[in-house]
């Protein structure tokens, strides 16, 4: 029982630095349960929860399709293309006024990142609310809906947002560690903002 020793005492370590770092969600906003509609590899899937639980959920009921996975070498859009979207506006890197968040893993950024880009859904939540579509080692992305109206966005097209951020708001510790690590948000015309940034899972 080393092994279940050791487990334990990281964890713990990881959660007194993450207290810290105070853990919150804009005034006024309720934290809300992702709900997931689509189709993974192909198979039609509803699920609720961050891409790596419904992932996990889906790959139990259908491990053949789950075979299939090929989640790394799908092309990510160029810098500027993603930002000559005329719908995103508002991009901002930590620290952000008002705000404690702190840096996420781009490792695990880029895990998530890949997990969204791999399903054919729609990832929502509920009206002012924010929801945490995918967490992985203490690095979140969130989806934050401003609005009450009726949208459905792609899971993909979510990721492409956290891709802006990790792509203008990473911060390279000093050497020997040079630990990548990124934190900001980016808002939608439409009425949501996607925020990466350090949340334990
Ligand atoms: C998921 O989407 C399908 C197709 O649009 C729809 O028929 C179904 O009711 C949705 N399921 C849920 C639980 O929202
Ligand atoms: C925001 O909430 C509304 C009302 O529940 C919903 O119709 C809409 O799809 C949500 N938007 C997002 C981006 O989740």
């Amino acid at each position: 029982m080393q092994f279940t020793n050791i487990a334990a005492s990281l964890a713990l370590v990881t959660a007194v630095l993450g207290s810290t770092i105070r853990r919150t969600i804009p005034e006024n906003y309720e934290i809300g349960t992702m709900k997931f509609n689509g189709s993974i590899h192909g198979v039609p899937w509803y699920g609720e929860g961050t891409i790596q639980e419904i992932y996990a959920e889906f790959t139990k009921a259908h491990p053949d399709a789950a075979a299939n996975d090929k989640r790394e070498p799908k092309p990510v859009p160029a810098k500027r293309q993603l930002h000559g979207d005329p719908n995103k506006y508002g991009e901002q890197c930590c620290p952000i006024p008002g705000e404690q968040y702190g840096n996420a893993d781009n490792g695990a950024i880029t895990d998530g990142i890949a997990y969204l880009k791999e399903v054919d859904a729609y990832c929502n939540c509920g009206p002012t609310s924010c929801v945490r579509i995918s967490c992985s080692d203490s690095a979140a992305i969130f989806l934050c809906n401003d609005t009450d109206e009726e949208i459905w966005n792609g899971c993909n097209y979510m990721a492409t947002f956290a891709q802006d951020i990790m792509d203008d708001c990473t911060t390279i510790s000093p050497p020997p560690l040079w630990y990548q690590s990124c934190c900001g948000q980016e808002y939608h015309t439409n009425g949501f903002h996607v925020v990466v940034r350090y949340d334990s899972c």
